[in-house]
């Protein structure tokens, strides 16, 4: 099973997820109509870029936007969610050394202590996350299974891998579990809303595009739209 998972199923695995991620970006792309969506996406490329970039990087920052302020509960769940979700597949020095060993290249890595204190950050706000589903009835009448599947998904590795470093009962027992799970992941990934992982980024470009030429960028002059 660990020959198994290690070795063509990783690949599979991986490829899924990275080819999934690009084709869900393209078809993005190509859903985009200027006509329909109402931006000139490229009449004004210097305002949209501006307006695209300043509401990414104002989504990333904790509390960058007036939303994030107004919700600092899940502003705080959301990022001790997050940090962890994407710096550990990326940077924790045994997934580096495996990537090394299979695709011949390692990535920037972070030491244990930040590892661990990521991985357990990435357990509990999950656990708080179901808990806000469930408690606040705004976002309870908006809840489905589904929502609760994608949480166990994506927090699934962190669980076992948690159990797997920490050596708890059979160590290659949660190891094995722990491949599994993250494999499951990458999977699932572009066929389902984790595909936000890449789609994030195109919707805050396309709405920063459409604030920076139309509805903020050229307020005021002769623009007709
Ligand atoms: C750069 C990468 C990522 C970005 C920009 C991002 C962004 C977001 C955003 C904006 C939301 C919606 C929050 C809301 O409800 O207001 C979200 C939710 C979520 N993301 Fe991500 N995400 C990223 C990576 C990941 C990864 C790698 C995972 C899993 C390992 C993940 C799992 C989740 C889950 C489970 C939710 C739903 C939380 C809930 O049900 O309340 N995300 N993400
Ligand atoms: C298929 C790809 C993956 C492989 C082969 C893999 C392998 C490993 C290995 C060998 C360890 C070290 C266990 C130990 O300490 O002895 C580990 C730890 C861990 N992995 Fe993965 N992993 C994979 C994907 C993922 C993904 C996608 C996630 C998260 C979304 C993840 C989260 C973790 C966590 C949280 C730990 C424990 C971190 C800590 O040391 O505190 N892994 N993984």
């Amino acid at each position: 099973m660990h020959d198994f998972l290690t070795g063509p199923m990783f690949y599979v695995s991986f490829s899924v997820c990275i080819i999934g991620l690009l084709v869900r970006l393209i078809l993005y792309i190509r859903g985009l109509a200027w006509q329909l969506d109402r931006v000139a996406y490229r009449a004004y490329p210097g305002l949209g870029w501006n307006g695209a970039i300043r509401s990414v990087l104002s989504w990333l920052l904790p509390f960058g936007t007036s939303s994030w302020r107004q919700q600092p509960l899940m502003t705080i769940l959301f990022f001790g969610f997050h940090f962890g979700a994407v710096l550990i597949p990326l940077f924790l020095v045994a997934h580096n050394l495996f990537l090394k060993s299979k695709l011949g290249f390692s990535l920037f890595t972070i030491p244990q202590l930040l590892a661990d204190t990521l991985s357990w950050m990435v357990v509990v706000s999950a656990l708080l996350l179901v808990f806000r589903r469930i408690a606040l009835p705004e976002v309870r009448i908006l809840t489905t299974a589904y929502d609760y599947l994608i949480i166990a998904l994506s927090t699934a590795p962190f669980i076992t891998g948690l159990l797997a470093r920490y050596e708890v009962g059979d160590y290659g027992f949660w190891l094995v579990m722990h491949i599994l799970c993250a494999e499951i992941l990458l999977i699932a990934i572009p066929f389902t809303k984790l595909s936000h992982i890449i789609l994030f980024f195109a919707s805050r470009t396309q709405l920063g595009m459409d604030y920076g030429i139309k509805r903020g960028g050229q307020k005021g002059t002769s623009m007709v739209w």
